[in-house]
């Protein structure tokens, strides 16, 4: 199967490319604009690889998105480019709009004009009918919960709050309608927060690693009330093959790791691990990295609560998490222990 996966230098985006072509033996056309959060060097080991092909394309531009199909005629596309830091977005929410809804207006066009010209191709190979656009979510979408509603499900309703979240809402739609108005066949996934190797410093258990890394106050919102689920990153990326490759289309599916915490645990948590495997483990820090957390003025709109019931990809698909809470946050703390080590 030849995938065009879009945003591949970014987070998840890089574990993804990462799964398709050395585990499942896929071939990827990586379209990224090469934007602040990318991190080409974490594919440097690919470049020669047969079937990886990098373009730096941005998805709001419709010229070089045809050319792209019309070059590589892939079997698929799994759209993961946007603007994705909640911060970021109260701040300057113009690029959250042109990236994630007239980017992904831009793809869904690109993507029904190609699968049109397979159609009236005709051919034997099935490639028309097999063709599947995978439109890569957020939990953020459905808004936020009360301590003790139930998780959200695939039928809650859309009740954004940021302008992230607003806009992959809206994105959401847009690939919705491509598949009511002009049959394109879609797929869509909401997944709640990821964590693991190789995320930008910006987000929560990057930069709570990399203040202790420097002895420096970490910051938390408010009085560390939020609750997040967290799913590992590896995780979520097999989730994403599994929807594409046996999910119905036309439906969406909410994925998930059962693994809810309060910020202020998970970051004491992380304060503990550092303490256990961090420099200076065994002679020991001036004090436990928790000295360091300090609290600052909410986020506005800050939602208190996501939760997502994932009933239905484990029962329809036969998706499960494979990393608890013990072994992927432990793991992503080596890593970073590591990284930090090698310079
Ligand atoms: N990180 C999470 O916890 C999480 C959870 C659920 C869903 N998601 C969704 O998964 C996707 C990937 O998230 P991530 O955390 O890997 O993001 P990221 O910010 O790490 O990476 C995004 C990538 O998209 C690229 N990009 C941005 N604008 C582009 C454009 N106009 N054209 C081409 N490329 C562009 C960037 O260069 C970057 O490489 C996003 O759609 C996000 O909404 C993320």
């Amino acid at each position: 199967m030849k995938i065009l996966v879009t945003g591949g230098c970014g987070f998840i985006g890089s574990h993804l490319v990462r799964l398709l072509v050395e585990a499942r033996g896929c071939e990827v056309v990586n379209l990224d604009k090469l934007g602040y959060a990318a991190n080409p060097e974490s594919l440097q080991d690919l470049s020669g690889h047969p079937g990886y092909r990098f373009e730096a394309v941005d998805i709001c531009d419709a010229d070089a998105l045809s050319a792209s199909f019309l070059r590589h005629q892939p079997d698929a596309v799994m759209h993961l480019a946007a603007e994705t830091h909640v911060d970021r977005s109260i701040d300057d929410p113009g690029v959250f709009i042109q990236t994630n809804i007239t980017g992904t207006y831009q793809l869904l066009e690109a993507s029904l004009q190609y699968w049109r010209s397979l159609k009236a191709g005709g051919g034997g190979s099935g490639q028309a009918e097999g063709f599947r656009f995978l439109h890569v979510s957020t939990d953020e979408v459905y808004g936020s919960l009360s301590l003790d509603e139930p998780a959200f499900t695939e039928s809650s309703p859309y009740d954004p709050h940021s302008p992230y979240a607003a806009s992959k809402a809206a994105a959401d739609h847009l690939v919705r309608s491509w598949h009511e108005t002009y049959a394109l066949p879609v797929l869509l996934t909401n997944c709640s927060n990821n964590y693991g190797p190789g995320q930008f410093p910006e987000k929560l258990i990057p930069l709570v690693l990399s203040k202790c890394l420097r002895w420096e106050p970490i910051p938390i919102y408010g009085q560390g009330k939020n609750i997040r689920d967290w799913l590992y990153v590896g995780d979520h990326c097999e989730a994403l093959y599994t929807v594409l490759t046996k999910g119905r289309v036309g439906e969406t599916y909410n994925i998930g790791g059962n693994n809810e915490w309060r910020n202020i645990d998970l970051v004491r948590h992380l304060c503990g691990l550092m303490d256990e495997l961090g420099p200076g483990a065994g002679l020991g820090p001036p004090a436990s990295y928790e000295s360091l957390i300090h609290f600052v003025a909410d986020r506005p709109g800050h939602d208190l609560r996501y939760a997502m019931d994932t009933t239905k990809i484990r029962e329809e698909l036969g998706w499960e998490p494979t990393q608890d809470a013990g072994s992927g946050l432990r793991k992503t703390v080596e890593w970073y222990l590591e990284q930090w080590l090698n310079g």
